[in-house]
């Protein structure tokens, strides 16, 4: 039994992709067995850990405006208090960060964070030193945490790949997350187990470029993210997803994939950041906009039902009003049933922020609403095809209305219905009653849930 009177708060704010959000749920795991207790707020918390996000140049500005407001709270407050700086700002900027915020007193890169544990222990006995740790270390960090003791819940997420060795010309996360690895095929099954075994009904495979997996098999094989996602269906999983993909990955073996297991979920994300081939070979892509609506085809033979979401690169360096327009076509030509989109922010360090020919703000503000936009018309069509029909739904919490509780469809739609909380954690048939912007609503048809509710 822990002693209670030693426990210690702890707040963990995430920004970020899902990769770091996975991050932030390992690091808690791993320090709650030594007293560290997650809470709600940072005002209750003896350590705070920013797990923070480099990807655009605003992502970066809310590290820093985070830190002025901890500084002031502090020094208001007078209380002793831990302040972890984690992720991709920390891996870019390292002490750089020190330097500009005294407040901060650990800098922990993405791929140390099991080093956490022994960087905390030093600070707190040798009060007032500051340590930064920015390593890439040679063995995985994934060898080196200790197993998780604490489950996901309902949703989980399962880190199999990091890094990537793709350098798109806008891109930071070549640099702060490191290279391509994969983690070996049997430790992604052990803890895929664990986690079915801790309530687990749907789980994603993650990683920066997740479908350039290679890991090594249980057989000493090369597996890659087909096979992977056979072994891990075959646990008994009922849904199943991965994310992110790149287009020149996307193999046909991936592709047949999405035929064969019943528990992948009918929804992708793939990225495909412009429709301009002149543009897209700038961001060194890698791939045509052809290229990419030949994957498509594949994907809807495979499976017709398939939805499909993207990203979305505006005002790149040197995007024409041409260039805009062919982006514009394949948005039409997909019809996404989602997308996000971004104006392009100069990364220092990335190769694109070096070219000349930057965009005007007011030409990407403009070129961005029209994406958007177009956009939102497709996702609010694809919305509508789903009224009226019945379909499962994996329920993972209350909704925002009272009595209302939030899930999932099989491709991703947010829905809201009427009904008990026992729903959460559940998978319910639900009737499909009406299509809003951003989610659908309607009504649970499963027998035993009308009956409760
Ligand atoms: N393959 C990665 C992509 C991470 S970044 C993954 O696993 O998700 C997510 C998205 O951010 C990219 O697809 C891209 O559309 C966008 N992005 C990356 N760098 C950017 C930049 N410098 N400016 C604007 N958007 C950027
Ligand atoms: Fe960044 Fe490109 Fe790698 Fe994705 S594939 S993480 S956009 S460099
Ligand atoms: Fe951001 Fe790093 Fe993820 S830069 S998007 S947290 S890999």
């Amino acid at each position: 039994m822990s002693d209670t009177s030693q426990r210690r708060g702890l707040y963990v704010k995430t920004w970020g992709c899902q990769m770091n959000v996975y991050d932030s749920v390992r690091m808690v795991d791993m320090l709650r067995p030594l007293g560290w207790r997650p809470v709600d707020s940072a005002d209750a918390a003896d350590m705070i850990v920013l797990n923070t996000c480099h990807i655009r140049e605003k992502a970066t500005e809310k590290l820093y405006s985070e830190l002025g407001r901890l500084r002031a709270d502090k020094e208001a407050s007078g209380r002793k208090l831990l302040v972890a700086v984690t992720g991709c700002v920390a891996q870019a900027e390292g002490d750089e960060i020190l330097r500009r915020a005294p407040v901060v007193d650990l800098v922990v890169g993405p791929q140390s964070y099991h080093r956490l544990p022994e960087l905390i222990a030093r600070t707190t006995r040798e009060a007032g030193v500051k340590l930064v740790d920015t390593d890439f270390p040679a063995d995985s960090k994934f060898d080196l945490l200790p197993q998780e003791t604490e489950g996901q819940g309902t949703l989980a997420m399962l880190a199999v790949q990091e890094g990537c060795d793709k350098f798109c010309s806008f891109c930071v996360v070549p640099y702060t997350r490191g290279a391509e690895s994969s983690r070996p095929a049997a430790d992604v099954i052990a803890e895929a187990k664990r986690l079915l075994a801790t309530g687990a009904r749907e789980i994603v495979l993650l990683g920066q470029n997740v479908n350039a997996y290679h890991g090594t098999g249980p057989d000493g094989r090369t597996w890659n993210l087909a096979r992977l996602l056979r072994e891990v269906a075959d646990l008994g999983v009922e849904r199943l997803r991965y994310m992110t993909s790149h287009p020149r990955d996307m193999d046909d073996e991936l592709i047949q994939a999405h035929r064969d297991i019943a528990a992948l979920m009918p929804f992708l994300h793939l990225p495909v950041q412009s429709g301009s081939d002149q543009i897209l070979n700038v961001m060194n892509r890698q791939h045509s906009a052809a290229d990419y609506l030949r994957i498509i085809d594949k994907l809807r033979a495979a499976r017709a039902d398939l939805a499909l979401s993207s990203d979305f690169i505006v005002g790149h360096p040197g995007e024409t009003s041409a260039d805009f327009d062919a982006t514009m076509r394949l948005v039409e030509q997909v019809g996404f049933a989602a997308a996000y989109s971004f104006k392009y922010s100069t990364r220092p360090g990335t190769p694109a922020a070096a070219l000349g020919m930057h965009i005007e703000e007011s030409v990407k503000d403009e070129r961005l609403a029209r994406l958007q936009d177009a956009i939102a018309r497709g996702a609010s069509a694809f919305n509508q095809t789903t009224v009226g029909k019945v379909v499962p739904v994996l329920f993972d919490g209350a909704g925002r209305r009272p009595g209302q509780m939030h899930g999932r469809t099989p491709w991703l739609q947010a829905v809201h219905v009427t009904g008990p909380a026992r729903l959460i954690g559940q998978i319910a048939d639900v009737r499909i009653d009406a299509a809003h912007a951003n989610s659908v609503s309607g009504t649970v048809v499963t027998a035993d849930a009308v009956e409760a509710a």
